[in-house]
């Protein structure tokens, strides 16, 4: 059968390592899925610069994000940002592809009619990679999670401010110099903005809600507040106290004297050392989720980077492929007769 092919937007960090791993790992997918995927363009921004650095054949490179969604099964946006993001991703699935991405910002802006129009263009749509980075948390709400009640989920998602959060704490030194030093090691960005004011988080925050509550939530009616107002005296009084701060996106359900709502909210909040939420440390992040059947569950991991939110995108990719071939069966009998198994003793 002809290869799947697939379309990348976006030559970035996490578009470098998408490529990187699309070619290390060309045969085990193939595997996986049944069917080769086969990278057909990049669409990067600036046309004339020296792309050597994907390790793709040049002429694969291309300006005209347009035209390359047009011929694709399988769309990987990893541009950001409202446009041409959406426009790019509503013009692939009118023609057919599904569309793996990892925009926050648009998934918490427009989420509802993405879906709505995916599920008219009978594509798939998946963005595991917008919260969390590598940790699989929205597959797990949406999915495993589909046949329980969910009361309330409390994340750590966004690493730059648990880092500055948790360094504090360590040091004893305040906001700014400690935002000074994340940046000179890489985990702040020049213009911290996003998320030293909860932006990023609250964006997050509005993915989680409208897939853990089934609802349309937006950035827009997540309450915000970042960590500028926290200081060293702050963290001081919290360990006094047998806790420390984290910005916390808590999404709960709410009674109300109206009936049941949904209360999304972004902010620094003191939490028991005796929390497992605690125990996140540096740029890591987590997502604590409390369900009806299920309980307490808390899912762990590397919330940025080029390779961990790559993992997930790929995972988007061998979902959304294995719906092309098996129709979303899951694994094909082939992947099974991979490696030999060894038995104890043996290896
Ligand atoms: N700026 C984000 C963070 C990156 O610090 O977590 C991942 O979305």
């Amino acid at each position: 059968a002809a290869p799947l092919r697939v379309a990348l937007l976006g030559g970035g960090t996490v578009g470098g390592s998408v490529v990187r791993m699309l070619l290390e790992q060309a045969d085990d997918l193939e595997q996986r899925i049944g069917r080769r995927l086969e990278i057909v363009g990049i669409a990067v921004r600036r046309a004339g610069r020296d792309r050597s650095d994907l390790g793709v054949d040049p002429g694969l490179i291309t300006t005209d994000a347009q035209e390359l969604v047009t011929r694709a099964d399988i769309v990987v946006e990893l541009i950001g940002g409202i446009e041409p993001a959406r426009g790019l991703i509503l013009r692939a699935m009118e023609h057919g592809a599904s569309v793996v991405t990892a925009n926050k910002a648009l998934l918490a802006e427009d989420g509802a009619s993405l879906h709505a129009a995916a599920i008219d263009r009978g594509v798939d749509l998946y963005y595991e990679a917008s919260v969390a980075g590598a940790i699989p948390i929205l597959r797990p709400i949406r999915d495993s999670l589909a046949g329980d009640s969910i009361n309330r989920v409390i994340g750590i998602v966004n690493g730059t401010t648990n880092f500055v959060l948790d360094a504090m704490d360590t040091t004893g030194a305040g906001l700014f110099e400690t935002v000074e030093r994340a940046q000179s090691l890489g985990y702040a960005e020049a213009d911290p903005t996003a998320d030293v004011e909860g932006f990023d988080a609250a964006a997050k925050a509005a993915i989680l809600s409208s897939l853990a509550f089934h609802s349309s939530v937006g950035t827009e009616d997540v309450h915000r507040e970042g960590i500028t107002g926290v200081g060293a005296r702050d963290i001081q009084a919290a360990q006094d106290m047998g806790c420390t701060v984290k910005l916390l996106a808590i999404c709960e359900k709410v009674e109300t004297p109206d009936g049941t709502g949904i209360s999304a909210r972004v902010h620094p909040a003191m939490i028991p050392l005796t929390h497992p939420l605690a125990s996140v440390r540096e740029a890591y992040n987590a997502v604590f989720v409390e369900a009806e059947g299920a309980g307490d569950l808390m899912f762990y991991g590397q919330g940025a980077g080029g390779d961990p939110t790559a993992s997930a995108v790929l995972g988007d990719i061998v979902a959304v492929a294995r719906t092309r071939v098996t129709g979303g069966r899951g694994p094909g009998a082939s992947s099974y007769a991979h490696l030999p198994v060894l038995s104890m003793g043996q290896a």
